[in-house]
């Protein structure tokens, strides 16, 4: 029998999906594979109700009430493009975050490079968290979007998001989350967080598969859509039509994804308040078990309830790649390097190292967990 091997990786993407993803995807390409929203025979129907339940799974894990809110998706990169591109004209002002993501920081830094937007990127304060005085005190007349990531990607630390979402609603300005690391891992709830736009991947927490994603857009927001064609809707129009969610999903759906990701979403919305525990606990036994190893540097907040299930850290005097790779070689996947968040490194001054990340998901035991602390130490034996 093959050795079981250890997965810390689950911010990259989950693994083990549970079977009932896997039984949707393949349902999708047997059962009823066919083009949904396109064409009126049984299959094609039964195609398009289970991208229907798919956006019905989706809201309710998002606290939204009406599914046509979702638009899905290619993965959260695509999400966060349209978001950000659907809103900003030329001559807005953008506030945001050094702990930012790539998919963030690489858009807006684009549209200021040419010119289109102003932007002002705010530094965490020194414990790992954005100031929303900050991001009050840095709002603009022409204010027109704020943009903060859930939970870094680096660090882990949940942001005061719901504090930020009151400053936004109270300057009448569009707030975006970027929920990459949050959906699926922790209760949300689009109201309480004051947000129009929440950009979700559908490979993460949700437990889809790869090449999914999404945007909750908030009823009566007015946003661009990134790309126009067929929609199997108002076909007789050249025109984009101004439908939800058909506006947001020119082509043909990624049906298996979709398909997928909404068996995922509700094996989630049925288990959340275990699963949130459950990886709470394993990131508190992560955090503490790395804290406690003389030579490792640990990069997660201090506070329980402000870490979402990820612990980075360095070891010795190894870069975080020489790490990764001997943890890979003792059969623990996690990930080293830089994470497509350079702001986070330049803070955490980890940008020439990178930093080692493990993280948990919804099948993580307390055993991989015992497995990477003895692999660290040996590490550090060894070093
Ligand atoms: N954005 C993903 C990560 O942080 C891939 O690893």
């Amino acid at each position: 029998m093959q050795k079981r091997d250890v997965y810390l990786d689950n911010a990259a993407t989950s693994h083990p999906k549970p079977e009932c993803v896997l039984k949707a995807a393949y349902a999708a390409m047997t059962d009823f594979n066919a083009n949904p929203g396109r064409s009126g025979h049984r299959r094609a129907l039964e195609a398009a109700r289970a991208v229907l339940a798919a956006r019905e799974a989706v809201a309710a894990v998002l606290g939204a009430a009406d599914p046509f809110c979702v638009a899905f998706a290619f993965n959260c990169t695509d999400a966060l493009n349209l978001a950000i591109k659907g809103v900003l004209r030329a001559g807005d002002h953008v506030i945001s975050t050094l702990l930012e993501h790539n998919s963030v920081l690489r858009v807006l830094s684009e549209m200021l490079r040419r010119e289109e937007i102003e932007l002002t990127l705010l530094a965490p304060r020194p414990d790992g968290f954005i100031d929303p005085e900050d991001v009050r005190r840095a709002l603009r007349k022409n204010t027109r979007l704020i943009a903060l990531t859930h939970a870094s990607n680096v660090t882990g630390a949940i942001q005061p998001v719901a504090a930020v979402g009151q400053v936004a609603r109270e300057a009448g300005v569009t707030f975006l989350v970027d929920g990459a690391q949050a959906l699926g891992a922790m209760p949300v709830d689009v109201n309480a967080l004051a947000c129009q736009l929440y950009a979700f991947p559908g490979h993460k927490s949700l437990l889809g598969p790869q090449g999914t994603g999404g945007l909750y857009i908030a009823p009566g927001l007015e946003l661009a859509p990134l790309r126009e064609g067929g929609t199997g809707s108002s076909s007789e129009s050249m025109l984009q039509p101004t439908e939800r969610p058909e506006r947001y999903e020119s082509g043909t759906l990624n049906l298996p994804g979709i398909a997928g990701l909404g068996a995922g979403a509700e094996y989630v919305r049925k288990g959340l308040s275990q699963i949130f525990m459950r990886e709470r606990e394993v990131t508190t036994a992560l955090y503490e078990g790395l804290r406690e190893i003389a030579g490792v540097d640990v990069y997660a907040p201090d506070e329980e309830a402000a870490r979402a299930g990820i612990v980075s850290f360095n070891a010795g005097d190894l870069t975080s790649a020489q790490a990764a790779d001997y943890l890979d070689r003792e059969g623990i996947a996690v990930r080293g390097g830089l994470h497509c968040a350079p702001g986070a490194h330049h803070f955490l001054g980890t940008l020439e190292r990178g930093a080692v990340r493990a993280s948990v998901g919804h099948a993580t035991s307390f055993e991989d967990v015992e497995a990477l602390l003895r692999a660290v130490k040996k590490m550090l034996r060894e070093a």
